[in-house]
């Protein structure tokens, strides 16, 4: 066991996890607080925030709820500010929040486009500028971006969240590369469908669901549990080698 900790463990570490209000960031937050880390925890909604927080305390950590919406950059910088007062530090930034909006091509407007491509993109780089600028002074940070299999493949109904997250690969890779004279490991994670509030109402759909499942040679949809060892590992010293890379967590979606 003290082996694993030394692997894997996050004790004294603070992380900032985006989109942690439910779904994938909120268990993630939790995970990374059973890991060892205090936790800043950013969506729009305070009360689930707050929620998520009280959860994480039970575990013996610390956790403050810090209620934004990320398409304001220019809050970015007060915000990021009170996270690094209240906890002295910023170690991990896990930017998980991300939106898509299923349309096929000819039916996405200009307006679906923009929030895709504003939140699941242009509000990750902003976070990561303002975030780096306390990392670099400690020589030390971790940036994971949650991506996606759809950065890799293409897929019906999927124009702008596919660019999104195959432009997020392209940041990570650039950032990885202009961050590592800071010692700043920045990774994405590309997971294939996984059962959350955002996928839920596309799975009421069976033939759907059937297609999915089809696609994905382990013949089953990710669990959010599926993320755990990814995240852990990239935020963790086990990973101070490992930059500009994508772990797949697709059940071998794009293998074929
Ligand atoms: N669920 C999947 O199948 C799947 C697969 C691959 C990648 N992903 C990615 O994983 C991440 C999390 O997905 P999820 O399924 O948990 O989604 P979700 O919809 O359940 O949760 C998204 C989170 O992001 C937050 N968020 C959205 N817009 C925001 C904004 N403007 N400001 C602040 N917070 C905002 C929401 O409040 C929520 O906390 C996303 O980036 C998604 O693209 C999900």
């Amino acid at each position: 066991m003290e082996f694993l900790t030394e692997l894997f463990g996050l004790n004294g570490k603070v992380a900032i996890v985006t989109g942690s209000s439910r779904g994938i960031g909120k268990e993630v937050a939790i995970s990374l607080a059973k890991a060892g880390a205090d936790i800043a925890l950013i969506a729009r909604n305070e009360e689930d925030l707050n929620e998520v927080a009280r959860e994480i305390e039970k575990h013996g950590r610390k956790a403050l709820s810090v209620p934004m919406d990320l398409l304001n950059i220019n809050e970015m910088e007060d915000k990021i500010k009170k996270i690094h007062t209240h906890f002295g530090k910023i170690d991990i930034l896990v930017n998980n929040a991300g939106i898509n909006i299923p349309k096929p091509a000819l039916e996405v407007t200009e307006e679906d486009w923009d929030k895709v491509l504003d939140i699941n993109l242009k509000s990750v780089f902003f976070l990561c500028k303002t975030v780096a600028k306390y990392m670099i002074p400690n020589n030390e940070g971790k940036i994971i971006n949650m991506s996606s299999q759809m950065a890799f493949v293409g897929y019906y109904k999927r124009a702008a969240y596919s660019s999104s997250k195959g432009g997020l690969l392209q940041l990570t890779k650039s950032l990885a590369i202009e961050w590592s004279k800071y010692n700043i490991n920045v990774n994405s994670i590309a997971p294939t469908f996984i059962e959350t509030p955002m996928t839920k109402p596309m799975f009421e759909d069976k033939a759907f669901l059937e297609e999915v499942l089809n696609r994905i040679p382990l013949g089953r949809l990710g669990k959010i549990e599926d993320l755990f060892g990814a995240v852990i590992y990239l935020s963790s010293s086990s990973s101070d080698m490992v930059t500009g890379h994508t772990v797949m967590v697709d059940g071998g979606w794009t293998v074929w």
